[in-house]
């Protein structure tokens, strides 16, 4: 049995549906990613998973145990990293674990014992008994993983876990949270919107978009499914002649660009330059979940400032 499963799960708010009658199961083990701009309708899904919040209509379960009808149960099965900080900064890492403990009525004689199992997990042993207002962003990012992970639950939920940090922060995150998986053989979910932190973590992705699951499978997959590297050409560009070539796969005009899929492109790419018309600037890179997410919804999810893996500006010289 899957230890997630969903279907048709919706949430509506007046006239907006927020998600909109997903399905999907999740195994045992996995790390699971949902990947989708803001909006998309993440948040909301963890929220409904973690009965946090009631849906307008169909199913889910976690652990075995149905969202409405056994609240109590899915709540005891899974710990969940919520996407804005939710720790007492005046209160030390130590204490802010010590009231979780307490509150999820952990065994008294445990306590101590499971607090220092979850401070090792995630590095902050020598800083827990400073005040949390004096951790950075990524040790409080830590400290509330290692408050979701205290009562040892089967599926831990993070929403958006690195949102905010530094890349170098994010990295940290992202071996802790796959340490994580290693140790303890959990079922992880992650929210997130950026398609590195998906790639680097995730087994498998749902692609979420406008509340719709627009692709699941692992992120090989996906970009396989796009079937070729992605060249990028702005200009005057002779469009239908390029669709001839056999190693184009596909051919598109985005945002006043053309892009092509194309087979071999560090071998074909002179060929293709010489008929492709009057061109101003080429970029070429191996596909990523970003022109997947293109593929599918006609929009980029990059946001600025992100770097795509490699551009060759060849503005032409005349
Ligand atoms: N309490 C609410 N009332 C009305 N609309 C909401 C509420 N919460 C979220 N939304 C809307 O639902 C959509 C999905 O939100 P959310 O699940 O937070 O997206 P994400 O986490 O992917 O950024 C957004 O359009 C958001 O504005
Ligand atoms: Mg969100």
């Amino acid at each position: 049995m899957d230890i997630i499963q969903i279907k048709n799960l919706t949430k509506q708010y007046d006239k907006l549906t927020a998600v909109d009658g997903i399905s999907f199961d999740v195994k045992e083990g996995e790390i699971f990613g949902l990947l989708g701009p803001n909006g998309a309708g993440k948040t909301t899904t963890l929220m409904m998973l973690s009965t946090l919040l009631k849906p307008t209509s169909g199913f889910a379960s976690v652990n075995g145990h149905d969202v409405v009808k056994q609240q109590g149960l899915v709540r005891n099965s899974i710990g969940m990293v919520f996407q804005d900080p939710s720790s007492d900064t005046l209160l030390s890492g130590y204490e802010n674990l010590k009231l979780h403990a307490l509150m999820y009525n952990l065994p008294l004689k445990e306590i101590n014992s499971r607090i220092d199992k979850v401070l090792d997990l995630v590095d902050l042993q020598k800083r827990k008994h400073d005040v949390v207002k004096k951790y950075s962003g990524g040790m409080r990012r830590r400290l509330e993983i290692a408050r979701g992970l205290l009562h040892s639950p089967k599926v831990f939920f993070l929403d958006e876990p690195t949102l905010g940090l530094d890349p170098q922060t994010r990295d940290h995150i992202w071996e802790y949270i796959q340490n994580l998986a290693k140790q303890t053989k959990m079922t992880i979910i992650v929210t997130t919107h950026y398609m590195e932190e998906a790639e680097k973590l995730c087994n498998r992705i749902a692609i979420i978009d406008h509340g719709k699951i627009a692709a699941l499978d692992s992120p090989a997959n996906l970009k396989r499914a796009l079937g070729g590297d992605k060249v990028i050409l702005k200009g005057r560009i002779d469009t239908e002649t390029l669709k001839k070539f056999p190693f184009v796969k596909k051919a598109e005009v985005i945002e006043g660009a053309v892009h092509l899929s194309v087979e071999q492109a560090g071998k074909n790419l002179q060929e293709l330059l010489c008929s492709a018309g009057d061109v101003e600037n080429v970029e070429v890179h191996s596909p990523d979940l970003n022109d997947v997410f293109l593929n599918l919804t006609g929009r980029a999810m990059r946001e600025e400032g992100e770097a795509s893996s490699y551009i060759q500006d060849i503005t032409r010289a005349t």
